[in-house]
């Protein structure tokens, strides 16, 4: 079963994101936390940044993995998810950036890649916390609608409607890149606790039908309805068909 928190709002789905995360990483010696891009976890990388800066959150022990990145963009790209987590947390915080990890977008064979990709998530030890927003199509990481879940990190081809949403943050449609390396579904659910937050009323049908309908990979979020500890963190708003 996930569990629910339901917020009034944007603001306070971040600050109880933001407090599962700190509790994590103050709870463990060296916490390995898996973390996501996109406009929904803005706000709660926020909040921590407030909490290290008041001298109550220290990241100096804090490994992270992230789901994904465009294939074919360099971490210096500001596209890149790599830039964004930079500019939207790693920068701002006390963490080792050695130990900051998203798949080489740089790295042109796909096996390789996720080879690589796959090796390091295990050499962490494992992830103790994983977080993910979740797409309109009810895709987590960039596992997009599909006849099967994956199960370690895969070269993915993006979904149109993925281009659509995602074409806000380029010049235009033809610039987001087409094709994306992705955490697996079985990597994201060998997580030992996974955090998902939704927010706005544009997904609350996908929140019924990933967390109230039949699991398929059709809604890949809906594999979260088996994982032992999953919690949803979402707005009223996204709760709204509930
Ligand atoms: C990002 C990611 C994606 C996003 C999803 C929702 O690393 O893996 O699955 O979480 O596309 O994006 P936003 O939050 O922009 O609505």
């Amino acid at each position: 079963m996930v569990k629910i928190i339901a917020t009034k709002d944007y603001e306070e789905m971040s600050l109880r994101v933001a407090e599962l995360i700190a509790v994590e990483i103050r709870g463990h010696h060296d916490p390995v936390i898996g973390l996501a891009t996109g406009s929904t976890p803005v706000g709660a990388y926020r909040k921590l940044i407030e909490w290290y800066e008041k001298g109550e959150l220290d990241f100096s022990r804090v490994t992270t993995v992230n789901l994904d990145e465009y294939k074919g963009l360099d971490g210096s790209n500001d596209q890149s998810y790599r830039d964004f987590m930079h500019h939207n947390l790693f920068d701002h915080v006390n963490i080792d950036k050695t130990f900051t990890y998203v798949p080489d977008g740089t790295e042109e064979d796909p096996e390789a890649a996720c080879l690589s990709y796959d090796r390091i998530i295990e050499e962490t030890g494992g992830i103790d916390l994983q977080l993910l927003g979740m797409g309109h199509n009810g895709h987590i990481a960039f596992n997009e609608p599909s006849d099967h879940f994956s199960r370690g990190t895969t070269c993915v081809a993006l979904a149109e409607s993925t281009i659509e949403a995602n074409k806000r943050f380029f010049a235009s449609a033809d610039e987001v890149p087409r094709y994306a390396y992705t955490m697996g579904i079985g990597s994201i659910m060998a997580a030992r606790k996974i955090v998902i937050a939704v927010s706005g009323a544009d997904k609350a049908e996908t929140v019924k039908k990933a967390f109230f309908g039949p699991v398929t990979p059709r809604v890949p979020a809906s594999i979260l309805q088996f994982h032992p500890d999953c919690t949803l963190v979402a707005d009223a708003d996204a709760l709204s068909l509930l």
